[in-house]
């Protein structure tokens, strides 16, 4: 096998969510790269549907964080946990949040997307809009781990939309999907997979 080719395939076999960071900032320049990788995605008519806003300030990250962990409380106090469950999890949503040293939300926009008159069509193509988000969030997760970095996925932003687009002042046509957290790993998880003749037909 090629050597690029070992390459690839290493990073894309090693990468982990990584949700335990150093305290060692990470240089503007490797955010940038990361999100150039990002951009390089296959997207719906090359729209490009995507956008990022990168949050690497404490003070910030931390009103992002309780204001995200006040909507939690709230969901769950809804779903009728008790006080007790209510704390671990908001607190855990913050620490989440608030350890990482670069919170970069995703979001899409259907502002260049097609608009159709009926439901079909416009939910097909809202769809394959979120799909052309989620490539360039992998293409991030597979730059970070070229460079050395840990970052995971954290999909609280879909929960609380309206709360993260406040927050950060967002254009309204962005819709928040997901963080992904950056940082050096302080930790090496380990993961399994499913074997693959249990998620894979070969068809005749
Ligand atoms: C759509 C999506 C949502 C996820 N949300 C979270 C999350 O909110 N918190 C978290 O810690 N990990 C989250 N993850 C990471 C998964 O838990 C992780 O990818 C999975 O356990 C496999 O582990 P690995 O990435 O190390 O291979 C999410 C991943 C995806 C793709």
């Amino acid at each position: 096998m090629k050597n690029e080719v070992q390459v690839l395939y290493g990073l894309i076999r090693e990468r982990r969510s990584i949700r335990r960071y150093a305290r060692r900032p990470v240089e503007r320049a490797a955010v940038e790269r990361v999100l150039a990788a990002a951009t390089w995605a296959p997207s719906a008519h090359n729209r490009q549907p995507w956008r990022f806003a990168v949050i690497d300030d404490d003070a910030l990250q931390a009103r992002l964080a309780d204001a995200m962990s006040a909507a939690l409380r709230a969901d769950l106090a809804a779903d009728g946990l008790s006080p007790d469950q209510i704390e671990a999890q908001a607190s855990r949503r913050r620490e989440r949040l608030t350890r990482a040293p670069v919170l970069i939300l995703l979001c899409v926009t259907m502002a260049d997307m097609d608009a159709y008159s009926d439901a079909k069509r416009s939910h097909a193509e809202r769809t394959m809009a979120t799909q052309s988000a989620a490539l360039a969030g992998q293409n991030l997760l597979l730059a970070a781990q070229a460079e050395g970095l840990g970052a995971c996925w954290l999909c609280a932003p879909l929960f609380c939309p309206d709360v993260v687009r406040a927050v950060l002042a967002l254009p309204g046509d962005w819709e928040p999907q997901a963080f992904i957290s950056l940082g050096w790993p302080a930790e090496t998880p380990h993961k399994e997979r499913a074997p693959l003749e249990s998620r894979v037909e070969f068809l005749t």
